[in-house]
């Protein structure tokens, strides 16, 4: 049933950006597990897989994360961001600062929250450090996937300010680390191409500090 999906890759990739404003609406089973699905296409090293997702939709378990994830937000929204977003909130930075204070108010509000949580390192070296190059991939895959069904994600961090109570809510277990928790729904806004610096200036030729104005003949 929601297993066909024609969307092509390439708009997929350009209108994938933080959705923050997402609707109450539910989302079906089927779908969260299509996405998940799709971020387990992702590679990770000796394809270890090392990760596990917490899919939540109880309004009570949100409301805990919820309250976290505010406080949190208040320590990162800083005198000086706050003064940004008053006097220059249509700037870029502006743009995002007002999008995640939005969802830090209404993050409780959000139909589902999955909680992506990978392996650390048990070897000496690394011991206790998430595996957090390893869950990127699949990160992107599920918030593309989601794009692919017309549902909105954002990639946050914030709530790891609180791991240790959320984790102990969801029943993580020590030798996980809840790396990112993802909010699913279905946006109020629209899509659009992310704000991101022209390839050609983040591209070097052969050696560091090589740019070209133009594409190379060959
Ligand atoms: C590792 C990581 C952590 C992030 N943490 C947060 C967060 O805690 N809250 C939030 O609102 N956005 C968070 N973001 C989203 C970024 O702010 C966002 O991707 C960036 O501003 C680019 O905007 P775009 O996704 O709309 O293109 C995070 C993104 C990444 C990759």
């Amino acid at each position: 049933m929601y297993g066909q999906v024609e969307f092509d890759l390439f708009d997929a990739i350009y209108t994938t950006r933080s959705m923050r404003r997402l609707k109450p609406d539910p989302v079906a089973p089927e779908l969260i597990v299509k996405v998940i699905e799709a971020a387990t296409m992702g590679p990770s090293g000796s394809n270890r897989q090392p990760w596990i997702f917490v899919v939540v939709r109880e309004a009570s378990t949100k409301a805990f994360v919820a309250e976290r994830y505010r406080k949190a937000w208040e320590v990162y929204f800083t005198p000086r961001a706050r003064e940004l977003v008053a006097n220059a909130s249509d700037s870029p930075q502006g743009r995002i600062l007002r999008s995640a204070r939005y969802l830090a108010e209404h993050i409780s509000d959000v139909p589902v929250m999955i909680f992506c949580c990978v392996k650390k390192y048990k070897d000496p070296a690394r011991r206790g450090q998430p595996m957090q190059n390893a869950m990127f991939p699949a990160i992107q895959n599920l918030c593309l996937a989601a794009r692919a069904y017309g549902l909105g994600t954002s990639i946050t961090g914030l709530h790891q300010a609180y791991a240790k109570e959320i984790d102990e809510l969801l029943g993580v277990p020590a030798e996980y680390a809840n790396l990112a928790l993802i909010p699913l729904g279905y946006p109020k806004g629209r899509w659009a191409r992310p704000e991101r610096k022209p390839a050609l200036q983040v591209t070097c030729w052969e050696k560091w500090g090589n740019r070209a104005s133009a594409i190379p003949e060959s």
